[in-house]
Protein backbone atom coordinates (compact mmCIF):
# COMPACT_ATOMS: atom_id res chain seq x y z
CA UNK A 1 0.00 0.00 0.00
CA UNK A 2 1.32 3.66 -0.40
CA UNK A 3 2.02 6.30 1.73
CA UNK A 4 2.19 9.96 1.63
CA UNK A 5 5.76 10.14 2.06
CA UNK A 6 5.92 8.49 -1.32
CA UNK A 7 4.03 11.81 -2.70
CA UNK A 8 6.51 14.63 -4.73
CA UNK A 9 3.48 17.02 -3.77
CA UNK A 10 1.08 17.44 -1.21
CA UNK A 11 -2.01 15.48 -1.44
CA UNK A 12 -4.15 18.79 -1.97
CA UNK A 13 -2.06 20.26 -4.85
CA UNK A 14 -4.31 21.09 -7.83
CA UNK A 15 -4.52 23.14 -10.85
CA UNK A 16 -7.47 25.43 -10.49
CA UNK A 17 -10.25 27.25 -12.46
CA UNK A 18 -7.66 30.27 -12.51
CA UNK A 19 -5.56 27.82 -13.67
CA UNK A 20 -2.90 27.98 -10.85
CA UNK A 21 -1.74 25.60 -8.48
CA UNK A 22 -3.72 25.49 -5.60
CA UNK A 23 -2.41 23.52 -2.61
CA UNK A 24 -5.26 23.16 0.78
CA UNK A 25 -8.04 25.03 -1.97
CA UNK A 26 -5.83 28.28 -1.66
CA UNK A 27 -4.53 29.47 -4.67
CA UNK A 28 -0.92 29.65 -4.58
CA UNK A 29 -1.28 33.06 -6.26
CA UNK A 30 -3.26 34.82 -3.63
CA UNK A 31 -1.07 33.75 -0.70
CA UNK A 32 2.12 35.07 -2.37
CA UNK A 33 0.09 38.11 -2.81
CA UNK A 34 -1.44 38.07 0.48
CA UNK A 35 2.04 37.07 2.64
CA UNK A 36 4.48 37.84 0.88
CA UNK A 37 7.20 35.62 -0.30
CA UNK A 38 9.53 33.89 0.06
CA UNK A 39 6.16 32.22 1.84
CA UNK A 40 6.45 28.45 3.42
CA UNK A 41 3.07 27.08 3.17
CA UNK A 42 2.05 23.69 4.86
CA UNK A 43 -1.12 21.40 3.93
CA UNK A 44 -2.46 20.18 7.20
CA UNK A 45 -4.42 17.67 5.05
CA UNK A 46 -0.94 15.97 4.25
CA UNK A 47 0.16 16.06 7.80
CA UNK A 48 -3.01 14.35 8.98
CA UNK A 49 -2.28 12.10 5.72
CA UNK A 50 0.81 10.82 6.68
CA UNK A 51 -0.16 10.62 10.66
CA UNK A 52 -3.43 8.44 9.45
CA UNK A 53 -0.58 6.36 7.50
CA UNK A 54 1.95 5.78 10.46
CA UNK A 55 -0.68 5.11 12.79
CA UNK A 56 -2.09 2.27 10.71
CA UNK A 57 1.17 0.54 9.36
CA UNK A 58 2.08 0.47 13.43
CA UNK A 59 -1.53 -0.90 14.41
CA UNK A 60 -0.46 -4.37 14.18
CA UNK A 61 2.07 -3.98 17.04
CA UNK A 62 0.22 -3.46 19.93
CA UNK A 63 2.47 -1.34 22.29
CA UNK A 64 3.54 1.66 19.89
CA UNK A 65 4.61 5.39 20.81
CA UNK A 66 4.89 7.74 18.02
CA UNK A 67 7.59 10.49 18.78
CA UNK A 68 7.71 13.02 15.91
CA UNK A 69 11.32 14.42 15.72
CA UNK A 70 10.73 18.25 15.83
CA UNK A 71 14.10 18.60 14.75
CA UNK A 72 12.33 18.56 11.46
CA UNK A 73 9.96 21.28 12.18
CA UNK A 74 9.25 22.69 15.53
CA UNK A 75 6.87 25.38 15.99
CA UNK A 76 4.09 25.67 18.40
CA UNK A 77 0.73 25.12 15.60
CA UNK A 78 2.55 22.06 14.40
CA UNK A 79 3.27 20.68 17.80
CA UNK A 80 -0.53 21.64 18.74
CA UNK A 81 -1.61 19.52 15.43
CA UNK A 82 1.03 16.22 15.67
CA UNK A 83 -0.67 16.39 18.85
CA UNK A 84 -3.82 16.50 18.29
CA UNK A 85 -3.16 13.20 16.20
CA UNK A 86 -1.56 11.47 19.48
CA UNK A 87 2.09 11.96 18.94
CA UNK A 88 4.36 12.54 21.56
CA UNK A 89 7.82 14.15 20.64
CA UNK A 90 11.25 14.22 20.06
CA UNK A 91 13.25 17.09 21.49
CA UNK A 92 16.41 17.90 21.41
CA UNK A 93 17.20 21.19 22.51
CA UNK A 94 15.52 24.09 25.92
CA UNK A 95 13.90 25.94 22.20
CA UNK A 96 12.66 22.59 21.32
CA UNK A 97 11.43 21.55 25.08
CA UNK A 98 9.99 25.23 25.10
CA UNK A 99 8.00 25.07 22.36
CA UNK A 100 6.25 22.27 22.92
CA UNK A 101 5.51 22.91 26.55
CA UNK A 102 4.01 26.09 25.11
CA UNK A 103 1.90 24.95 22.74
CA UNK A 104 0.38 22.28 25.53
CA UNK A 105 1.68 19.06 24.91
CA UNK A 106 1.73 16.60 27.35
CA UNK A 107 5.10 16.77 28.63
CA UNK A 108 5.11 12.97 29.37
CA UNK A 109 5.21 12.75 25.77
CA UNK A 110 8.34 14.25 24.93
CA UNK A 111 11.52 12.52 25.19
CA UNK A 112 14.44 14.46 25.02
CA UNK A 113 17.88 13.97 22.93
CA UNK A 114 21.24 14.82 21.68
CA UNK A 115 25.37 14.60 22.63
CA UNK A 116 25.63 17.55 24.32
CA UNK A 117 22.43 18.87 26.48
CA UNK A 118 23.84 21.28 28.50
CA UNK A 119 22.87 21.42 32.88
CA UNK A 120 20.15 24.11 32.21
CA UNK A 121 18.51 21.98 29.49
CA UNK A 122 18.53 18.54 31.37
CA UNK A 123 17.17 20.69 34.80
CA UNK A 124 14.66 22.37 32.31
CA UNK A 125 13.44 19.02 31.21
CA UNK A 126 13.13 17.67 34.78
CA UNK A 127 11.18 21.15 35.76
CA UNK A 128 8.17 20.27 32.72
CA UNK A 129 8.11 16.78 34.00
CA UNK A 130 9.49 15.68 30.22
CA UNK A 131 8.98 12.18 30.04
CA UNK A 132 11.85 9.96 29.32
CA UNK A 133 15.39 11.22 28.28
CA UNK A 134 17.41 9.32 26.08
CA UNK A 135 21.23 9.35 27.70
CA UNK A 136 23.89 9.97 25.17
CA UNK A 137 27.00 9.36 27.25
CA UNK A 138 28.84 8.88 30.74
CA UNK A 139 29.23 12.78 31.19
CA UNK A 140 25.59 13.37 30.90
CA UNK A 141 24.80 9.96 33.29
CA UNK A 142 26.69 10.87 35.94
CA UNK A 143 25.59 15.02 35.48
CA UNK A 144 21.60 14.32 35.15
CA UNK A 145 21.96 11.98 38.40
CA UNK A 146 23.26 14.95 40.06
CA UNK A 147 20.03 17.30 38.82
CA UNK A 148 17.67 14.36 39.72
CA UNK A 149 19.44 14.13 43.17
CA UNK A 150 19.56 17.80 44.10
CA UNK A 151 15.56 18.04 43.20
CA UNK A 152 14.86 14.63 44.60
CA UNK A 153 13.14 12.87 41.38
CA UNK A 154 14.33 9.88 39.83
CA UNK A 155 14.16 10.01 36.26
CA UNK A 156 13.15 7.96 33.46
CA UNK A 157 15.73 7.28 31.29
CA UNK A 158 17.13 5.23 27.38
CA UNK A 159 20.41 4.95 26.82
CA UNK A 160 21.08 6.06 23.17
CA UNK A 161 23.69 3.24 21.61
CA UNK A 162 25.59 3.18 18.56
CA UNK A 163 24.51 0.00 16.76
CA UNK A 164 27.44 0.31 14.39
CA UNK A 165 25.15 -0.27 11.23
CA UNK A 166 25.86 2.01 8.42
CA UNK A 167 23.19 3.28 5.53
CA UNK A 168 23.32 4.74 2.12
CA UNK A 169 22.37 8.15 3.21
CA UNK A 170 24.40 11.75 2.67
CA UNK A 171 27.45 11.41 5.11
CA UNK A 172 26.57 14.17 7.08
CA UNK A 173 23.16 12.18 8.09
CA UNK A 174 24.50 8.52 9.09
CA UNK A 175 24.15 8.18 12.69
CA UNK A 176 24.36 4.81 13.52
CA UNK A 177 27.66 4.12 12.32
CA UNK A 178 30.84 2.64 14.76
CA UNK A 179 32.48 6.24 15.29
CA UNK A 180 29.27 8.37 15.19
CA UNK A 181 29.85 11.07 17.64
CA UNK A 182 26.29 10.06 18.91
CA UNK A 183 25.44 7.21 21.65
CA UNK A 184 27.24 4.57 23.71
CA UNK A 185 29.49 1.79 21.61
CA UNK A 186 28.04 -1.81 22.22
CA UNK A 187 31.24 -1.81 24.27
CA UNK A 188 30.17 0.67 26.42
CA UNK A 189 26.67 -0.26 27.65
CA UNK A 190 27.82 -2.39 30.39
CA UNK A 191 29.25 0.26 32.42
CA UNK A 192 27.01 2.57 31.98
CA UNK A 193 24.24 0.08 33.42
CA UNK A 194 26.50 -1.06 36.36
CA UNK A 195 26.91 2.75 37.14
CA UNK A 196 22.62 3.50 36.56
CA UNK A 197 22.64 0.63 38.82
CA UNK A 198 24.69 1.03 41.43
CA UNK A 199 26.07 4.47 41.40
CA UNK A 200 23.50 6.97 39.58
CA UNK A 201 20.53 5.69 42.12
CA UNK A 202 18.29 8.61 40.81
CA UNK A 203 18.16 7.55 37.21
CA UNK A 204 15.75 4.61 35.93
CA UNK A 205 16.87 2.89 33.36
CA UNK A 206 13.66 1.81 30.81
CA UNK A 207 15.13 0.79 27.82
CA UNK A 208 17.79 1.27 24.71
CA UNK A 209 17.68 4.15 21.93
CA UNK A 210 19.19 3.98 18.21
CA UNK A 211 19.03 6.03 15.52
CA UNK A 212 20.72 4.95 12.38
CA UNK A 213 20.49 8.08 9.57
CA UNK A 214 17.90 9.90 7.86
CA UNK A 215 16.56 10.40 4.54
CA UNK A 216 16.36 6.06 4.17
CA UNK A 217 15.51 3.91 1.67
CA UNK A 218 16.03 0.59 2.70
CA UNK A 219 14.40 -1.19 4.58
CA UNK A 220 16.42 -4.05 5.48
CA UNK A 221 19.48 -2.24 7.75
CA UNK A 222 15.94 -1.65 10.41
CA UNK A 223 16.08 -4.97 10.76
CA UNK A 224 19.91 -4.97 11.27
CA UNK A 225 19.38 -2.64 14.17
CA UNK A 226 16.38 -4.31 15.91
CA UNK A 227 18.56 -7.43 16.15
CA UNK A 228 21.10 -5.21 17.44
CA UNK A 229 18.89 -3.58 20.35
CA UNK A 230 16.67 -6.65 21.20
CA UNK A 231 19.81 -9.01 21.63
CA UNK A 232 21.25 -6.40 24.24
CA UNK A 233 18.14 -6.24 25.91
CA UNK A 234 18.38 -10.44 26.28
CA UNK A 235 22.07 -9.66 27.59
CA UNK A 236 21.80 -7.40 29.84
CA UNK A 237 18.84 -9.40 31.29
CA UNK A 238 20.71 -12.45 31.84
CA UNK A 239 23.98 -10.49 33.02
CA UNK A 240 22.21 -7.98 35.64
CA UNK A 241 18.81 -9.22 35.68
CA UNK A 242 17.36 -6.17 34.40
CA UNK A 243 14.05 -6.07 32.56
CA UNK A 244 13.97 -3.53 29.73
CA UNK A 245 10.27 -3.01 28.57
CA UNK A 246 11.25 -0.26 26.04
CA UNK A 247 12.67 -0.06 22.44
CA UNK A 248 13.31 3.17 20.71
CA UNK A 249 14.19 2.59 16.81
CA UNK A 250 14.62 6.06 16.03
CA UNK A 251 13.62 8.04 12.71
CA UNK A 252 15.04 7.94 8.82
CA UNK A 253 12.28 6.86 6.25
CA UNK A 254 12.63 8.81 3.02
CA UNK A 255 10.52 11.22 1.22
CA UNK A 256 10.37 12.00 -2.19
CA UNK A 257 12.18 15.34 -3.32
CA UNK A 258 12.50 14.28 -7.46
CA UNK A 259 11.05 11.38 -9.61
CA UNK A 260 13.90 9.45 -9.15
CA UNK A 261 13.21 9.09 -5.46
CA UNK A 262 11.79 5.97 -4.70
CA UNK A 263 11.45 5.96 -0.70
CA UNK A 264 9.66 2.92 0.87
CA UNK A 265 5.89 3.29 2.32
CA UNK A 266 4.91 3.32 6.22
CA UNK A 267 3.38 0.31 5.64
CA UNK A 268 6.67 -1.50 4.26
CA UNK A 269 8.83 0.17 6.91
CA UNK A 270 6.38 -0.92 9.51
CA UNK A 271 6.25 -4.57 8.50
CA UNK A 272 9.92 -4.45 8.73
CA UNK A 273 10.27 -2.78 11.78
CA UNK A 274 7.97 -5.44 13.48
CA UNK A 275 8.34 -9.05 11.66
CA UNK A 276 11.48 -8.16 12.97
CA UNK A 277 11.01 -7.33 16.37
CA UNK A 278 8.75 -9.76 16.81
CA UNK A 279 10.69 -12.61 14.95
CA UNK A 280 14.01 -11.36 17.50
CA UNK A 281 11.91 -11.52 20.65
CA UNK A 282 11.49 -14.64 19.72
CA UNK A 283 14.53 -15.58 19.38
CA UNK A 284 16.06 -13.93 22.28
CA UNK A 285 13.10 -14.57 24.75
CA UNK A 286 12.31 -11.46 25.85
CA UNK A 287 8.92 -10.34 26.49
CA UNK A 288 7.57 -7.84 24.22
CA UNK A 289 8.82 -4.26 25.11
CA UNK A 290 7.12 -0.96 23.78
CA UNK A 291 7.72 -0.06 20.44
CA UNK A 292 9.00 3.61 20.33
CA UNK A 293 9.22 5.41 16.80
CA UNK A 294 10.86 8.82 15.89
CA UNK A 295 9.91 9.95 12.22
CA UNK A 296 10.47 13.70 11.47
CA UNK A 297 11.26 14.20 7.81
CA UNK A 298 8.53 11.51 6.37
CA UNK A 299 6.02 13.38 8.67
CA UNK A 300 6.00 17.16 7.84
CA UNK A 301 8.26 17.28 4.34
CA UNK A 302 6.15 16.35 1.92
CA UNK A 303 3.20 18.65 3.48
CA UNK A 304 5.38 22.00 3.02
CA UNK A 305 5.93 23.92 0.16
CA UNK A 306 7.68 27.28 -0.37
CA UNK A 307 6.72 29.91 -2.87
CA UNK A 308 9.46 32.69 -3.91
CA UNK A 309 8.82 35.56 -6.55
CA UNK A 310 11.33 35.30 -9.60
CA UNK A 311 13.50 38.65 -9.57
CA UNK A 312 16.72 38.76 -12.12
CA UNK A 313 17.96 36.70 -15.01
CA UNK A 314 21.60 36.18 -16.12
CA UNK A 315 22.18 34.37 -19.27
CA UNK A 316 25.82 33.44 -19.12
CA UNK A 317 27.10 33.84 -22.72
CA UNK A 318 26.87 30.11 -23.87
CA UNK A 319 26.45 28.99 -20.79
CA UNK A 320 23.54 28.79 -18.02
CA UNK A 321 19.97 30.85 -17.74
CA UNK A 322 20.37 32.07 -13.89
CA UNK A 323 16.76 33.51 -12.44
CA UNK A 324 17.12 34.30 -9.29
CA UNK A 325 14.18 34.70 -6.57
CA UNK A 326 13.67 36.05 -3.55
CA UNK A 327 14.86 33.59 -1.14
CA UNK A 328 17.48 31.15 -1.18
CA UNK A 329 20.15 29.04 1.01
CA UNK A 330 18.91 30.87 4.20
CA UNK A 331 15.13 29.38 4.02
CA UNK A 332 16.48 26.28 2.85
CA UNK A 333 20.28 25.18 3.11
CA UNK A 334 19.99 21.60 1.73
CA UNK A 335 21.32 22.17 -1.66
CA UNK A 336 24.36 23.67 -0.96
CA UNK A 337 24.81 21.40 2.51
CA UNK A 338 23.72 18.32 1.10
CA UNK A 339 24.07 18.99 -2.30
CA UNK A 340 20.16 18.27 -1.88
CA UNK A 341 17.93 18.35 -4.97
CA UNK A 342 14.16 19.59 -5.63
CA UNK A 343 12.17 20.04 -7.87
CA UNK A 344 9.92 23.37 -8.92
CA UNK A 345 7.10 24.71 -10.82
CA UNK A 346 5.86 28.29 -12.13
CA UNK A 347 3.17 28.62 -9.84
CA UNK A 348 0.57 30.53 -12.72
CA UNK A 349 1.82 28.45 -15.76
CA UNK A 350 1.62 24.96 -14.74
CA UNK A 351 0.54 24.00 -17.73
CA UNK A 352 3.16 25.47 -19.95
CA UNK A 353 5.54 23.53 -21.77
CA UNK A 354 8.70 23.64 -20.46
CA UNK A 355 10.41 24.81 -22.58
CA UNK A 356 13.88 25.64 -21.07
CA UNK A 357 16.20 24.32 -18.93
CA UNK A 358 17.31 26.90 -16.26
CA UNK A 359 19.24 27.24 -13.01
CA UNK A 360 17.23 28.75 -9.86
CA UNK A 361 19.84 30.73 -7.91
CA UNK A 362 19.36 32.43 -4.41
CA UNK A 363 20.09 35.75 -3.55
CA UNK A 364 22.66 35.33 -1.28
CA UNK A 365 25.61 36.25 -1.59
CA UNK A 366 27.86 32.98 -2.35
CA UNK A 367 28.32 31.16 -5.34
CA UNK A 368 26.76 28.19 -3.83
CA UNK A 369 23.85 29.61 -3.42
CA UNK A 370 21.76 27.47 -5.94
CA UNK A 371 18.40 26.09 -5.23
CA UNK A 372 17.76 24.16 -7.91
CA UNK A 373 20.37 23.42 -11.02
CA UNK A 374 18.92 22.60 -14.34
CA UNK A 375 15.27 22.30 -14.00
CA UNK A 376 13.24 22.57 -17.25
CA UNK A 377 10.37 24.98 -16.69
CA UNK A 378 8.01 27.25 -18.96
CA UNK A 379 9.13 30.69 -20.39
CA UNK A 380 9.89 32.99 -17.04
CA UNK A 381 9.09 36.27 -16.54
CA UNK A 382 9.68 38.55 -13.65
CA UNK A 383 7.14 38.37 -11.20
CA UNK A 384 6.43 34.78 -11.94
CA UNK A 385 6.15 32.81 -8.39
CA UNK A 386 7.88 29.20 -7.97
CA UNK A 387 6.87 26.48 -5.96
CA UNK A 388 9.50 24.49 -4.63
CA UNK A 389 8.40 21.29 -3.13
CA UNK A 390 8.94 19.58 -0.11
CA UNK A 391 10.44 21.51 1.77
CA UNK A 392 8.72 20.54 5.45
CA UNK A 393 11.06 19.39 6.87
CA UNK A 394 14.98 21.03 7.80
CA UNK A 395 14.16 24.16 6.07
CA UNK A 396 12.36 26.33 8.58
CA UNK A 397 14.14 24.24 11.21
CA UNK A 398 17.30 25.50 9.63
CA UNK A 399 17.12 28.65 8.91
CA UNK A 400 19.14 31.71 9.05
CA UNK A 401 19.43 35.28 9.00
CA UNK A 402 22.26 35.43 6.69
CA UNK A 403 22.84 38.88 5.02
CA UNK A 404 20.39 39.85 7.90
CA UNK A 405 17.83 38.91 5.58
CA UNK A 406 14.55 38.43 7.61
CA UNK A 407 13.54 34.56 8.31
CA UNK A 408 9.78 33.81 5.89
CA UNK A 409 6.39 33.66 7.32
CA UNK A 410 4.69 30.03 7.18
CA UNK A 411 0.91 29.50 6.80
CA UNK A 412 -1.30 26.65 7.38
CA UNK A 413 -3.51 25.53 4.14
CA UNK A 414 -6.63 23.58 5.02
CA UNK A 415 -10.27 23.71 3.49
CA UNK A 416 -9.29 26.92 1.30
CA UNK A 417 -8.44 28.57 4.39
CA UNK A 418 -4.95 29.80 5.25
CA UNK A 419 -3.69 30.49 9.09
CA UNK A 420 -0.53 32.33 9.41
CA UNK A 421 1.26 29.96 11.89
CA UNK A 422 4.82 31.94 11.66
CA UNK A 423 4.90 35.82 10.71
CA UNK A 424 7.67 37.02 8.89
CA UNK A 425 10.30 38.69 10.55
CA UNK A 426 10.70 42.43 10.36
CA UNK A 427 13.68 44.70 10.27
CA UNK A 428 13.44 45.54 14.12
CA UNK A 429 13.60 41.68 14.63
CA UNK A 430 16.58 41.70 12.39
CA UNK A 431 18.11 44.11 15.28
CA UNK A 432 16.86 43.27 18.14
CA UNK A 433 19.21 41.78 20.17
CA UNK A 434 21.98 44.07 18.63
CA UNK A 435 23.39 46.22 21.91
CA UNK A 436 25.78 49.45 20.75
CA UNK A 437 28.18 50.04 23.65
CA UNK A 438 28.00 53.82 25.77
CA UNK A 439 31.40 54.31 24.36
CA UNK A 440 30.16 53.58 20.93
CA UNK A 441 27.30 55.56 20.84
CA UNK A 442 27.20 59.04 18.65
CA UNK A 443 25.05 62.17 20.28
N1 LIG B 1 15.70 10.56 16.01
C1 LIG B 1 16.96 10.99 16.15
C2 LIG B 1 17.71 10.60 17.33
C3 LIG B 1 17.55 11.81 15.16
O1 LIG B 1 18.80 12.22 15.32
C4 LIG B 1 16.78 12.18 14.02
C5 LIG B 1 17.36 13.04 12.99
C6 LIG B 1 15.47 11.73 13.94
C7 LIG B 1 14.96 10.90 14.93
C8 LIG B 1 14.57 12.08 12.77
O2 LIG B 1 15.05 11.59 11.57
P1 LIG B 1 14.16 11.75 10.24
O3 LIG B 1 12.91 10.89 10.41
O4 LIG B 1 13.81 13.19 10.11
O5 LIG B 1 15.03 11.29 9.17
N2 LIG B 1 19.37 18.19 8.64
C9 LIG B 1 19.39 16.95 7.93
C10 LIG B 1 18.74 15.83 8.70
C11 LIG B 1 19.38 15.60 10.05
C12 LIG B 1 18.69 14.51 10.82
C13 LIG B 1 19.17 14.48 12.21
N3 LIG B 1 18.54 13.52 13.04
C14 LIG B 1 18.73 17.14 6.56
O6 LIG B 1 18.29 18.24 6.26
O7 LIG B 1 18.67 16.20 5.76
Amino acid sequence: MESTNQSLKPVTTRINENGNIEIGGCDLIDLAQKYDTPLYVLDEATIRSICSDYKKAFSKYPKVNMMYASKALCTMATSALLASEGFGFDVVSAGEIYTVYKAGVDMSKVLFNGNNKSFEELSLALNLGVGRISVDNFFELSLLNEIAKSNNKIVDILLRITPGIECHTHEYIQTGHLDSKFGFDLTQIDDAVELILNEYTNLKLHGLHAHIGSQIFETSIYADEIEILVKEIARLDEKFGLKLDEVNVGGGLGVKYTDSDLPPSTYEIADKIINSLNKNIEKYGIEPPALFIEPGRSIISTAGVTLYTIGTSKQVPKGKTYFAVDGGMADNARPSIYQAKYYAEIVNKPSQELAKTVTIAGRFCESGDILIKDIKLPEIEEGDVLVVFNTGAYNYSMASNYNRVQKSAMVLVNNSQSDIIVSRETLDDIISHDIIPDKLKRD
